[in-house]
């Protein structure tokens, strides 16, 4: 059997509450069917994401004692500003409160009407700016990346032929740049490969178009490059990094998920694009200096972000989520394979075939996990899209529930008993229905919108 091994110890503890199931049922229906709306308080394992509830380790919280809360010119920034140059090799550094904030700046900077933005998927945040500036994204990912079941190592690629396509038709002067989305989230945490990346460049560099890396899963789809990709296994996870970072114009990242704490950034060594964007981190996010974030997160993120360079570390999530993967697939279950990063990934349109697309069949599945199990996890599918301007409803490629395993928090016996409780709703999955809005917000309504059962 794989079993994952930890390399670390656990030395502080957080008490958890596992409600009874009639009070789980209650607190689902109290919440609107959304597991966003759940008091953390009424769950047992928060697998709703990884964003900013990574465990830190001692050093981090060692290194949060020692911050500069000047308001400007803080050696805080500059030691994180040196930590990224460290791995990056990029000199300009603008803090920004978290990953969405960079999307703001960055599409505010370049995105206006009729701007078409190539990428291997879209994120939700990350269309939702590029939409709110007038622009369009374009996903050029691989047919087979919709593919639930797949051998292939690396569906986050880009289909480079389709991504030319792309250029050429919208002309290249309305293409800002090109988004590559490391450990491409919506798809299952599905990572690219480094050749595909070089092959991306490529085009960038023929149509005089910018290369931005949205770096924020960069450490799960690093591991993912080193362990899959023949030409990289020999190299470190720091050489593999600054490789990947040579290729970008300019790389953003939440550092919820990159560097372990919570805040963001958006690094280059393009003067230009540095001058153009800091205008807009002083009106929106604080000073140049930290950007909207708390020094002593800043802190926590410098020694996050060195500590990413140990495959050891960067290992953790990725074998649970393999881990948990295979616990289901033993069980029927039907999930994305290969095993991704971020979290375990359920097909909802498999598990509940009764259930129609326009009845949220992911939304549901969450729900339901949830009183089964006292875990909560995250719709990713048709709920997580935005209607189109005349109020129809695109319906997603996938219908996923994602399974968050935030690194280093969980242990196998508690990922055990989640995997338990899904194959054991699996099996009862007809006790099952959709799900439809009872209040519906127009931006990102996945967050706070309300349900009720059909
Ligand atoms: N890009 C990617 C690929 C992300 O996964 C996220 C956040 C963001 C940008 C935005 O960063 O949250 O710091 O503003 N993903 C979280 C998640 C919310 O749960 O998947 P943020």
């Amino acid at each position: 059997e794989n079993i994952p091994l930890e390399m670390h110890k656990v030395r502080i503890v957080q008490k958890l509450n596992l409600p009874t199931v009639e009070e789980r049922l209650e607190a689902m229906k109290g919440a609107g069917f959304n597991t966003f709306l759940l008091q953390n308080k009424d769950v047992f394992m928060d697998m709703l994401t990884d964003s900013g509830v990574n465990a830190m380790s001692d050093r981090q919280q060692a290194a949060m004692m020692q911050a500069d809360d000047s308001y400007a010119g803080s050696e805080t920034f500059t030691r994180l500003q040196q930590a990224l140059e460290n791995i990056f090799g990029t000199k300009y550094f603008l803090p920004t409160h978290q990953g969405r904030a960079c999307e703001n700046v960055i599409s505010q900077t370049y995105v206006t009407a009729g701007s078409v933005v190539p990428m291997n998927y879209h994120f939700t945040t990350s269309k939702a700016h590029i939409v709110l500036n007038g622009g369009r994204v374009e996903e050029v990912y691989k047919d087979e990346a919709l593919n639930i079941t797949s051998n292939n190592p690396f569906k986050g690629d880009m289909d480079i032929a389709k991504l030319r396509a792309v250029i050429e038709e919208a002309g290249a002067e309305n293409v800002p740049f090109v988004r590559m989305e490391a450990g491409t989230n919506l798809i299952g945490g599905q990572p690219h490969s480094l050749a595909n990346m070089k092959e991306v460049r490529k085009v960038c560099d023929e149509y005089g178009v910018m290369l931005v890396l949205d770096a924020s899963l960069l450490a799960d789809n690093l591991h993912f490059i080193k362990t899959r990709e023949e030409a990289y296994q020999n190299k470190s996870i720091r050489e593999i990094t600054r490789e990947i970072a040579d290729l970008a114009d300019i790389i953003y990242f939440s550092a919820r998920k990159l560097g372990n704490a919570r805040g963001g950034g958006i690094c280059t060594n393009n003067e230009e694009a540095y001058m153009k964007m800091r205008e807009y981190i002083t009106l929106y996010e604080g000073f140049l200096t930290y950007g909207g974030m708390s020094v002593r997160e800043m802190e926590a993120i410098a020694v996050g972000l060195e500590e990413t360079m140990d495959e050891e570390m960067i290992n953790q999530g990725p074998q649970f989520i393999q881990f948990m993967t295979e616990e289901l697939q033993k069980r029927g279950v039907p999930v994305i394979t290969p095993a991704g990063g971020l979290g375990c990934h359920i097909d909802a349109r498999s598990f509940l075939p009764h259930v129609a697309q326009q009845d949220y069949p992911a939304g549901a599945l969450a729900s339901a996990i949830y009183i089964a199990s006292g875990a909560r996890g995250m719709e990713r599918g048709t709920m997580s899209e935005q209607r189109n301007e005349d109020g129809t409803e695109p319906l997603a490629n996938m219908e996923l529930v994602r399974m968050a395993l935030p690194r280093r928090v969980f242990t196998m016996s508690q990922v055990k008993y989640a995997a338990d409780r899904i194959a054991w709703l699996y099996d009862n999955r007809d006790l099952i229905g959709g799900l439809e809005f009872v209040e519906e917000p127009n931006v990102l309504r996945f967050f706070f919108g309300r349900l009720q059962a059909t």
